[in-house]
């Protein structure tokens, strides 16, 4: 029937972000607990107010033009200087050389995707994940195995089992990297430690001698820089003997405006130049205004004022959403408060389904309120049985009334459809 479409095109799903999405828009009255925006009431409006006009006072001829497919060479220092400063080490990966800026990171995962992957190969990723992430793999025929998530990182002996059976069914061949999310996850809000990270890498070289290529590990920093507690985390990079294949990506858009949608790459030399043809035929250069803005706003020390702002409020956010749960829920449940990022991932008994179809999910639905149903953050893969009975709740965007309505009425949405 669909056979004028190309073989992604016949493949593609409907991202289920879209259906939350339209779903939290076109009912009145829903809240929505789903979304992974970002606050609105901290946005740097006046911030980016003056940055635009200072922008067109400065360098208004060099913001309207065309840029470079790597990105404005400004911003790549300054990202390299951002990154080796948080991470406190000195060595070639973080030259900005390597540096590649993106219409905000998830350009670069699906570029990374096109860079690395043929179909049927394998992803190895976080049991649960990134589900937008899955959407790129599903549309083009790669296959994932899910590795189990503890709350300091992936658990080593489930990486170190799925590398063994791999290598003994002959497909060690087809994995290309693993995927991880390793601060603040989405959807769990667990941050990888740095002595996990040592090791991931040390077996990740172990098994690729064996693949006979490359298994890059790919840290997705998306909300490194939505921490309100606790200690930052060394990256992959700064691992001086362990990061060759070290792929570090990260983004403006959560801790400054998801708007302006700015992201970057830090890439081994020999992925770089591949990466970035792609990039030349995606749009061959994101847009020069808005990566003006991100130098501006970091130049003037806005940035790092923005980043005091955002972690305050989360902090405070993900308090009240805290409180309100311990308050609400009057059922077995299971979660660790977070302290960055914007989600709490909550696990109900084992008899409470939660997806799209299950009573939990339409009751919730009935109530005016939506969440993420945990299922969809797990890949598909044979040799794993996906919880049921787990959701993602965000504090991101929700003002405090709504995370305490909302709240209150998930539970009982919750407390009505499990007696
Ligand atoms: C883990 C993760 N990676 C990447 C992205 C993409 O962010 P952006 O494209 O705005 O940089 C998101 C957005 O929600 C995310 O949660």
């Amino acid at each position: 029937m669909n056979q004028y479409l190309s073989k992604i095109g016949r493949r593609i799903k409907e991202p289920p972000i879209s259906w939350l999405m339209k779903t939290a828009i076109e009912t009145p009255g829903l809240i929505s607990l789903a979304a992974g925006f970002t606050d609105s009431l901290t946005l740097p409006v006046e911030e980016t107010f003056l940055i635009t006009k200072n922008i067109y006072k400065k360098a208004g001829k060099i913001a309207l033009q065309y840029g470079s497919t790597e990105g404005d060479i400004n911003l790549r220092q300054l990202t390299s200087d951002r990154i080796k400063m948080l991470d406190n080490v000195e060595n070639p990966s973080y030259l900005p050389e390597r540096v590649l800026i993106t219409n905000g990171s998830q350009q670069f995962l699906y570029m990374l995707v096109e860079a690395l992957c043929e179909e049927e190969d394998i992803i190895l990723v976080e049991a649960p994940t990134y589900f937008v992430f899955l959407g790129i793999l599903q549309s083009h025929n790669i296959a994932a195995r899910n590795i189990k998530l503890d709350p300091d990182g992936i658990n080593i002996d489930s990486l170190k089992a799925t590398l063994d059976c791999l290598d003994k069914n002959g497909e060690l061949q087809k994995v290309k990297f693993f995927y991880s999310v390793s601060y603040f996850q989405n959807p769990t809000s667990y941050s990888t430690a740095e002595n996990k990270k040592r090791e991931i890498l040390k077996i990740l070289k172990y098994y690729e001698k064996k693949a006979g290529h490359p298994i890059y590990y790919v840290e997705d920093t998306a909300y490194r820089e939505l921490r309100f507690a606790g200690q930052d985390i060394p990256s992959g990079l700064s691992f001086t003997n362990l990061n060759n294949h070290v792929i570090y990506t990260g983004t403006y858009s959560k801790p400054f405006a998801t708007g302006i949608r700015v992201g970057y790459a830090f890439l081994p030399p020999e992925i770089y130049q591949v990466i970035k043809r792609i990039k030349g035929n995606h749009d061959f250069g994101t847009a020069n205004y808005l990566q003006q803005i991100i130098v501006e706003a970091i130049k003037s020390g806005i940035y790092a004022k923005h980043l005091k702002i955002i972690a305050k409020r989360y902090s405070e956010k993900a308090n009240l959403m805290g409180k309100e749960i311990k308050n609400n829920f009057d059922f077995p449940v299971h979660y660790i408060t977070p302290t960055g990022g914007l989600y709490f991932w909550v696990a109900l008994p084992d008899k409470a389904k939660t997806g799209f179809k299950s009573r939990v999910f339409q009751q919730a639905l009935k109530k005016k309120v939506i969440y993420v149903p945990g299922e969809i953050c797990y890949a598909d893969d044979p040799y794993f049985k996906k919880p049921t009975n787990e959701l993602r709740i965000s504090f991101g965007y929700s003002e405090e009334t709504d995370i305490s309505a909302g709240i209150k009425r998930l539970g009982d949405a919750i407390r009505e459809s499990i007696s």
